[in-house]
This record gives C-alpha cells, sequence and structure tokens, in this order.
C-alpha cells in the first residue's frame, strides 16, 4: 500500500508530496515540528504534543495555519489513511515560501505537512530488552533547544558520530561537563540510591512529553526524582541510565563512553518504567 502524507489541505501520494524550493524550513529551518507515537491506531499524548507546538510556534511567531481541532483531524486522517497500527505521526508547519531574505516576509501562509510512519515494534523491544551504548559529545547547539524546530544539523552530526563509533546514540555535555539530553530524547540516570535524576528543564532542553509522563509513572511508583543538571562522572557512576523519547518511550542505556551503566544491562527502574508508561499516557 502506498503511503499517504497530508501538504497544505491535500492528501497526497508520497511521490507528489512536495513543498516549494523557497519554502523557509528548507532554507533558514524556520519551521517546527512534532512526534507523536502511534499506538494500536491511536494517538498517544496527543493534546501535550499539541500544547508543545503552540508554544513553538508562538515562539518563532509563526500564526498557527488551522485550529487545534482541524490539525487533529489531519493527523488521525493521515494515520487512517496509512492504515498504520504501530508507529509515529510526523508534523512539520514552516513560515511558509517566500524570496530568500532573512526577515520574516509578510503575508505568508505557514506550510503543513504531515506524514506517518510505520515501525515494528517487536524490533524496538529487542532493542529494549537489549539495552543501547552511547557516547558523549559536546553540546554545540543553539541556546534555545526547547524550541522544537528543525534545525537538527548538531543532532545529525552527533548521532552519526555515534553510530560511526559504533554506539548507538549521542549524550550532549554542556560546557561545564553536565549532561543535557540525548541527540533525539531526554536523558535520565538512576544513582546508587535508587533516586532518579534529570535535568531540570529551561532552554538547554527539550521539554519531553514522554519526560513528563515518566514523571507520573515515578511519583505512582513511589521513586524519589530530581530535577537538576547531572555530570558526566556521576553518569558512569550511575547504577541505571536511560532515555526517553515519543519514538523510543524508555530506553536503557547499558554503556557511555567506555564504561558499562551498572551491570551493563537495561536495569530493573528502566525496564519497570518501560512497562508501565502506556497506562499514564493518555491514548495509551
Ligand atoms: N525527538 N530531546 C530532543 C532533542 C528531541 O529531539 C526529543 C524528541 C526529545 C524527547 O521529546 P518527546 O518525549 O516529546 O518525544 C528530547 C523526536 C522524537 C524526534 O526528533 O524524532
Amino acid at each position: 500500500m502506498s503511503r499517504i502524507a497530508y501538504v497544505n489541505g491535500r492528501y497526497l501520494p508520497f511521490r507528489d508530496a512536495k513543498v516549494h524550493v523557497e519554502d523557509r524550513g528548507y532554507q533558514f529551518a524556520d519551521a517546527v515540528y512534532e512526534v507523536c507515537e502511534v499506538r494500536a491506531g491511536r494517538l498517544i499524548d496527543e493534546r501535550r504534543h499539541l500544547d508543545r507546538l503552540k508554544r513553538s510556534l508562538g515562539a518563532l511567531s509563526i500564526p498557527p495555519p488551522m485550529s487545534r481541532a482541524a490539525l487533529s483531524v489531519v493527523l488521525h486522517e493521515v494515520v487512517a489513511r496509512n492504515r498504520m497500527a504501530h508507529g509515529n505521526v510526523y508534523l512539520q508547519i514552516s513560515r511558509g515560501v517566500a524570496r530568500r531574505d532573512l526577515p520574516f516576509p509578510p503575508d505568508v501562509a505557514p506550510n503543513v505537512v504531515v506524514t506517518a510512519r510505520a515501525l515494528n515494534r517487536a524490533r524496538i523491544e529487542a532493542l529494549a530488552a537489549q539495552g543501547i551504548t552511547v557516547i558523549s559529545v559536546p553540546d554545540n547547539r543553539w541556546g534555545r533547544v526547547d524550541i522544537k524546530t528543525v534545525g537538527l544539523l548538531p543532532n545529525v552530526l552527533a548521532r552519526q558520530n555515534a553510530l560511526d563509533k559504533g554506539a548507538r546514540d549521542a549524550w550532549f555535555v554542556d560546557q561545564k561537563g553536565f549532561v543535557t539530553e540525548a541527540a533525539s530524547a531526554n536523558a535520565w540516570i538512576v544513582m546508587a540510591d535508587g533516586k532518579l535524576i534529570t535535568r531540570h528543564t529551561d532552554h538547554a532542553i527539550l521539554g519531553g512529553i514522554t519526560r513528563a509522563v515518566v514523571f507520573d509513572v515515578v511519583k505512582a511508583q513511589g521513586l524519589r526524582i530530581e530535577e537538576r543538571p547531572f555530570s558526566l562522572e556521576e553518569a558512569y557512576r550511575a547504577r541505571e541510565a536511560f532515555i526517553t523519547s515519543a519514538t523510543q518511550i524508555v530506553m536503557p542505556v547499558v554503556r557511555l563512553d567506555n564504561y558499562p551503566i551498572g551491570d551493563g544491562k537495561p536495569g530493573p527502574i528502566a525496564t519497570a518504567l518501560r512497562r508501565q508508561f502506556h497506562r499514564f499516557a493518555e491514548g495509551g
């Protein structure tokens, strides 16, 4: 079955799904996006993703291209037209098409694109059972990564660097030696005393939706949690480590640079959080 994409009001076969060469997302990364998990055909945490989208659009002064209700219809329609059970739905909104000039162009309509991608759940579960290896890289991103823009070149290079070194992902480390987040996920560690640590939300990380839901799971399980920066050295000594994102949910990290985390296997806390996650996520 051919994949269907939504582009500015039309549902199109993938080969016809195109935006103009002078789209500002293409030329300047002047665009924002969201990725939402689809599970058994349902969108997970749609409300929170649309809240964050609104915030990202507001931060860049891109006017919302349509109402929230209309956007929701489009997201569901793309999932339905692709007959997708498991995977994710991707939404991108750029400022629009205009002659290449840095200032905001007057009177442009935002470009809206929605695509869906099926994922093999068994393969992801197998990866989670095994855990992933991670390298650390300097965080050389701009100062507003809390806005979910498509300006992801440092993330692209970090992930490629990890793959080139035989690892699966990269953790960004700021100039003070603190871990900020992963290339496309939030970073967590579990200390020797069982306390969970993840960086507080500020301009240096994306406020992950999965991160927010995991807070609820953690509290329901009676675990302790601290939001603060943690150093690479603390991470090397951690009992467990994991990352959270809409596409990976809770993914155990079993090796960081040259150090095995804990006993080098996915830890019980990360494993339990992963198992419990969808009881706490909306639509799960
Ligand atoms: N990325 N940090 C970064 C840099 C991210 O790109 C993401 C998500 C997250 C986690 O956010 P959430 O829990 O809302 O997915 C944190 C998506 C999945 C992506 O770019 O594919």
